[in-house]
């Protein structure tokens, strides 16, 4: 196993802010390490400590084998980064602006613009290669912008939130080129507030809060801490739950637990969407008046909730979810 990213002990303060607190982080060769957490979590600071950005007040980094500290240059020629926040000319056309930089990593006039061309058509962008990045959307200023970072041809590729802001086309588009890109052997390290995203993407997943890890894993064991899927009946009458509790027992990966106050019961299930058929069949078979059902999945707040006893983007506790059920769980 060779590591391309390599941290240990990693802290950061800015002023009274503690931005990391000993962050340790591995990223095997060619892998995805999805960087998970909420606004604050201290993900941004770890991207630039590692990109040679920002220096750690402790703590060891190395990227491909090159020390953060000591060689910055030798990291530089290696890696790739995309910011959170779009680093592209506002002025120029898209051609232009990767043009420039790839002037800017020493590529010859000529050499320059055919690899600006290989990477507008890779990207999908040729149509719109003339036209000022005033007028691109935000799918297409996150592509060219990840397109400008891959001028190097790097071999570790940093992305800060690759797809925030982006309408769910954009980002399965974004999904599939970071995804051909791992194909050839990059090495990637992204932030992310989506676990989606993470769960997609990322071979391991680490989770911060407050600058710390809270937990590490694969997707499949995040979510096994969270409990997996579940299904969210409420039926029409509270008196009706203890015989749907009794009906459903077969289609449960594990028991229901029933809400009484809120005619609700909670099943975890592994067949996803199919296992919400057999519920509704079984239900109705047994003319039991179906109020309202749905299939919830995992969600970083989830894994925040399960982890923290709080919801991600808040310390209060309903940030963005349903309230009833969410704010309960919290308090407990
Ligand atoms: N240059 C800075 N000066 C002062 N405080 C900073 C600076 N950079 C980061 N911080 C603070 O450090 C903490 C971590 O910030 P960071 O940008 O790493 O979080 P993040 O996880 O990337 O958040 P987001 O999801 O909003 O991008 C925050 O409390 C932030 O306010
Ligand atoms: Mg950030």
């Amino acid at each position: 196993m060779t590591l391309a990213i390599k941290a240990a002990g990693l802290t950061k303060s800015f002023g009274d802010v503690v931005a990391l607190n000993g962050i340790d982080i591995e990223v095997e060769q060619g892998t995805v390490l999805g960087l998970l957490g909420p606004n604050g979590s201290g993900k941004t600071t770890i991207v630039r400590i590692l990109a040679t950005l920002l220096k750690a007040d402790s703590g060891v980094a190395s990227v491909a084998g090159f020390d953060v500290v000591t060689q910055p240059d030798e990291v530089r020629s290696v890696i790739g980064l995309t910011g959170q926040y779009a680093a592209v000319d506002e002025y120029l056309t898209g051609r232009e602006n990767l043009e420039l930089f790839a002037r800017l990593f020493h590529l010859s006039k000529i050499d320059a613009k055919k690899r600006a061309d290989q990477l507008l058509d890779r990207f999908d962008l040729s149509d719109a290669a003339d036209r000022g990045i005033k007028g691109y959307s935000g799918g297409m200023r996150r592509r060219l912008d990840l397109a400008a970072s891959l001028i190097g041809r790097p071999n570790v590729l940093f992305l800060d939130e690759p797809t925030t802001g982006l309408d769910p086309r954009s980002r399965q588009g974004m999904w599939e080129v970071i995804e051909d890109l791992v194909a050839d052997g990059t090495t990637v390290l992204l932030t992310t507030q989506y676990l989606e995203e993470a769960d997609q993407l990322a071979n391991k997943i680490v989770v911060l809060n407050h600058g710390e890890v809270i937990a590490k894993g694969t997707s499949d064991e995040l979510k096994s801490q969270v409990g997996g899927d579940r299904i969210e009946l409420v039926v029409g009458a509270a008196s009706d739950l203890p015989s749907a509790a009794g009906l459903l027992r077969e289609f449960g990966s594990g028991p229901a637990t029933t809400e009484p106050e809120i005619r609700t019961l909670l099943l975890p299930v592994s067949g996803g969407s199919s296992a919400i058929v057999d519920v509704v069949r079984k239900l109705d078979e047994n003319k039991i008046n179906i109020a309202d059902i749905a299939l919830r999945r995992p969600t970083l707040d989830d894994v925040f909730l399960s982890l923290t006893g709080h919801a991600a983007e808040d310390k209060t506790e309903t940030a963005g979810a349903p309230k009833g059920r969410r704010g309960r769980k919290a308090r407990r």
